[in-house]
């Protein structure tokens, strides 16, 4: 009898979009550099017109090493196919764009990553998209919100700057039976962590920019549909908006996959160490991060993801702009960034509260940590010395 079991995400990341003997026994597959794509007969030229979703016919619509990536992505997030965007936003605004028309109604979480609000709010509203944005908690309690044209929903569990955790399948069951698509950003959980299409949602968006490439060295986006129909929506408004990666980038792409699990493993494990034991620190008001017990969305997180990635906030207790800056400009390990998800640790601070509409939002300074792959004793022994700069600079 064969065996049906799963394979585990080690094993998916390590041979998924993998088929070494169709390329000469090499590991990894050629990177295609391509724009025009070649045809021996007329027929063949004309194939797309009417197999638009068959075959290479032209660089920007999918190359072999697209398909690669696609093909890995698909396998991690257990869904139909994939398909790549030029960034983790290009991935956000296409999905949008392909599922939304003029007269629509879009739900947003408060908590969405800042550039996806303002598309919605702005750009889509432009279109004659309305965009509405709701408590990043509020369950199963988005019924009320539901409106006859209300096509999407836009979730991001956990908000990448408040770290609340979504009641994803309770959203996704009620969108559902009223026929509205769901999409998620799934960056910060990736699929490794945390499947959002067995969880009912329609589509799973990635900046595989962050943990996927995970070296900080390239651009790019990928979004997975459980089904045929979804799929061929998403690729068609994709091929219609000219949305594409390049070859170097997806090659980066397929190459970071294979230790993604690896990688994340360490990202959480760092993370929920300092995370832990800045909750004890007499600077720090209280730590967002969903993977601690004690933090609100911990009972959510623990029913839903099988790990934690290193990403998540500090609310630090009353100190001036200028001690922050102080500790976060003299840092020697944590750096200043704002793209996560790669080797090194970073530190940002937040100074201006992020936009909400329908939550609220602790005031305060927040700082921003994504703990890296060093060692534990060296990342603790950096922030060590930048509280003693905050306390100096007070
Ligand atoms: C949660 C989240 N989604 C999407 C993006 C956008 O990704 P990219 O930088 O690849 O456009 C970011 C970038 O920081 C992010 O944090």
């Amino acid at each position: 009898m064969a065996n049906t079991k799963k394979p585990g995400p080690f094993t998916t990341a390590a041979h998924a979009g993998y088929d070494p003997l169709s390329h000469h026994g090499s590991v990894n597959p050629p990177v295609y550099h391509t724009s025009t794509v070649l045809f021996p007969t007329v027929e063949m030229l004309h194939r797309g017109e009417t197999k638009p979703f068959e075959g290479m016919r032209y660089g920007r619509i999918g190359t072999p090493t697209s398909q690669a990536f696609e093909d890995a992505v698909t396998a991690l997030e257990g869904g139909h196919a994939a398909v790549v965007a030029s960034s983790g936003l290009g991935a956000c605004c296409a999905a949008l764009m392909a599922f939304l028309k003029a007269g629509d109604h879009v739900l947003l979480t408060d908590s969405v990553y800042g550039p996806t609000r303002t598309f919605a709010d702005k750009v889509m509203r432009g279109y004659g998209v309305e965009a509405e944005f709701f408590d990043p908690e509020i369950g199963a309690g988005i019924k009320a919100l539901f409106r006859p044209n209300t096509k999407v929903v836009f979730l991001e569990s956990p908000g990448s700057w408040s770290f609340e955790v979504q009641d994803v399948p309770a959203i996704a069951e009620l969108a559902k039976a009223r026929g509205i698509t769901v999409m998620i950003d799934n960056s910060w959980a990736t699929p490794v962590y945390f499947k959002p299409l067995d969880h009912g949602v329609d589509l799973s968006i990635l900046a595989a920019t962050k943990y996927i490439v995970g070296h900080s060295d390239a651009m790019l986006g990928v979004t997975t549909t459980p089904d045929r129909k979804t799929y061929e929506k998403l690729k068609t408004g994709h091929v219609l908006m000219g949305q594409a990666a390049g070859s170097e980038e997806l090659f980066l792409g397929l190459r970071g996959l294979r230790t993604l699990p690896l990688r994340l493993e360490r990202h959480g494990r760092n993370g929920l160490e300092l995370a832990d034991w800045l909750k004890g620190r007499p600077e720090v008001a209280r730590v967002l991060h969903p993977a601690l017990p004690g933090d609100k969305g911990h009972a959510l997180w623990k029913r839903d993801f099988t790990g934690t990635s290193g990403l998540f906030g500090v609310l630090l207790k009353p100190y001036s702009h200028a001690a922050v800056t102080a500790m976060c400009e003299g840092m020697t390990l944590f750096k200043m960034g704002w793209s996560w998800g790669g080797y090194e640790s970073l530190i940002i601070p937040g100074f201006h509260l992020p936009t909400r509409t329908a939550s609220k939002w602790e005031p305060g300074i927040q700082l921003r940590i994504h703990a890296g792959l060093e060692d534990i004793d060296d990342l603790k022994d950096d922030l060590i010395e930048g509280f003693k700069r905050l306390a100096a600079a007070s």
